[in-house]
């Protein structure tokens, strides 16, 4: 009765973030009730593996009462401080020098701000003003890569590259450029490492000629990109990338929203691939999802330059709740669990995982397993030597988050028919193991599906 009316409630007036209005209205929502480690339970008093920590942002696991305690003692004492007026509180001070020390290299600034969205706005208003800054306004251009993600708030939902964040809001901007994704799995060259790397310098020289190198203020990248399909880049590329920016002065931003803390198994997955950005964007995993929170870290030139252009005026960009104590109360928290252990076991479940899923590579239906630590994906298709994906019309996404939900298991279930993987770094070998079977399952009922025969036989 009660999540009945809460269903109906629910349909009338909360709009559901990236949905399908009508869809949702005709499917419903899902009552979460409660949570601890990596299992959710729904209203109906099922438990479920939460194959997808939320969001990929509940890195820690859910019910650290630590956290709820970090939360509620700021609270008591100091429920807000503004950073506007040269004012501040102590948690927000302390998080940023904690953060700054485990940057890499000299990213030694951190502006605090809501989530991954505003992040990356911040970044490019950043970015703007540095270049202004430097007697340099004209480069003003923006380059990112395709099938990425870097938010849907109005300047980086134009660099993010995925169609239904463009189609109906006036997307990209014409300031916002693309070059093609590495997708190893799809690329036209072959999969072959360097010739990807290869290919992708190319593009991007091609891309600075074509807009002219003077005019092209950043480039961003994902260190593996999420929402594209967790596309793992193949090794070096971020690398190369990033020496071609630096050689053309162009600023490079990695952003970490999703590979930060301990996602891919270091803190930031940057240390990998051994670069330093000149800014990186990071949020989920910086509070754990507990509460809001993101960030921008600036290198120092970055820093100084906009310090400088700046004197003695207000650089004005900022957010009644930039810096929010709260939250920086939790994220210290979290920052202690995670050293506490969790990377550790995290490294460790990531191994598994991996292993684990590339188990399912026999699978008829499985074309690519690919990820790195916590972060991995399974690509079906119908047809393995021509890598045909799932027809849309049979609306992959629904019927196997549908499917994989009766196995007891959340996952990412990707338009293209791709089940994508993020659990908490806090699963145990048994809970990872359940992802790894209850995968299968889905994967050999999906091919008993009629509907998928169909296709299969055509
Ligand atoms: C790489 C990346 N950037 C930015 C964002 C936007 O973050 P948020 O949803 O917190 O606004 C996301 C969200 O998934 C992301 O994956």
């Amino acid at each position: 009765m009660l999540s009945n009316s809460l269903a109906e409630l629910d349909r009338r007036h909360l709009v559901h973030p990236v949905s399908s209005f009508r869809g949702h209205e005709a499917r419903g929502v899902r009552l979460l009730q409660s949570a601890r480690g990596a299992v959710v339970t729904d209203a109906e008093g099922r438990d479920l593996i939460d194959g997808f920590a939320g969001l990929w942002c509940v890195n820690a696991g859910y019910g650290h009462e630590s956290v709820v305690e970090a939360a509620a003692a700021q609270m008591r004492q100091l429920p807000y401080a503004t950073g506007y007026f040269d004012l501040g509180a102590e948690a927000p001070i302390r998080l940023a020098a904690e953060l700054a020390e485990r940057a890499p290299g000299d990213l030694d600034h951190v502006y605090f701000c809501l989530g991954g969205s505003d992040a990356v706005d911040s970044t490019i208003r950043f970015i703007r003003y540095y270049w202004h800054s430097r007697g340099k306004p004209q480069r003003d251009l923006f380059i990112s890569v395709g099938q990425g993600y870097h938010g849907s708030a109005s300047g980086g939902a134009g660099l993010t590259a995925l169609p239904a964040f463009h189609e109906g809001f006036g997307l990209p901007y014409d300031w916002q450029h693309k070059i093609s994704s590495h997708y190893i799995y799809r690329n036209p060259v072959g999969q072959d490492p360097q010739a990807i790397i290869d290919a992708s310098l190319a593009e991007l020289r091609a891309k600075l000629a074509e807009i002219g190198e003077d005019r092209v203020a950043a480039f961003y990248v994902e260190p593996i990109q999420g929402s594209g399909g967790v596309l793992v880049p193949p090794p070096g590329w971020i690398k190369a990338m990033r020496d071609l920016c630096a050689e053309h002065e162009v600023l490079f931003v990695a952003d970490e929203v999703i590979t930060g803390f301990g996602r891919t198994g270091p803190l930031f997955a940057c240390e990998d691939e051994g670069i330093v950005p000149d800014l990186m964007t990071v949020a989920k995993g910086l509070t754990s999802g507990y509460v809001p929170m993101g960030a921008v870290f600036m290198r120092n030139h970055v820093y100084e330059t906009i310090a400088e252009g700046a004197g003695a005026k207000a650089v004005g960009h900022g957010f009644t709740y930039s810096a929010h104590p709260v939250s920086a109360a939790v994220a210290l928290e979290v920052l202690a669990l995670y050293e506490g252990g969790l990377f550790e076991n995290g490294r460790r479940m990531g191994a598994r995982l991996m292993a684990g899923l590339a188990e399912l590579r026999d699978h008829p239906l499985v074309g690519d397993v690919r990820g790195r630590g916590m972060l991995a994906a399974v690509e079906l298709v119908t047809d393995k030597r021509n890598k045909t994906p799932l027809p849309a019309a049979l609306d992959p996404a629904n019927r196997l988050f549908d499917r994989a939900w009766e196995q007891g298991l959340i996952v990412r279930s990707f338009a293209q028919g791709i089940l994508g993987y993020a659990p908490p770094l806090c699963c145990t070998a048994d809970e990872i193991d359940a992802i790894v079977e209850r995968s299968r399952k889905v994967l050999d009922l999906t091919l008993e599906d009629p509907e998928i025969r169909k296709v299969l036989r055509g």
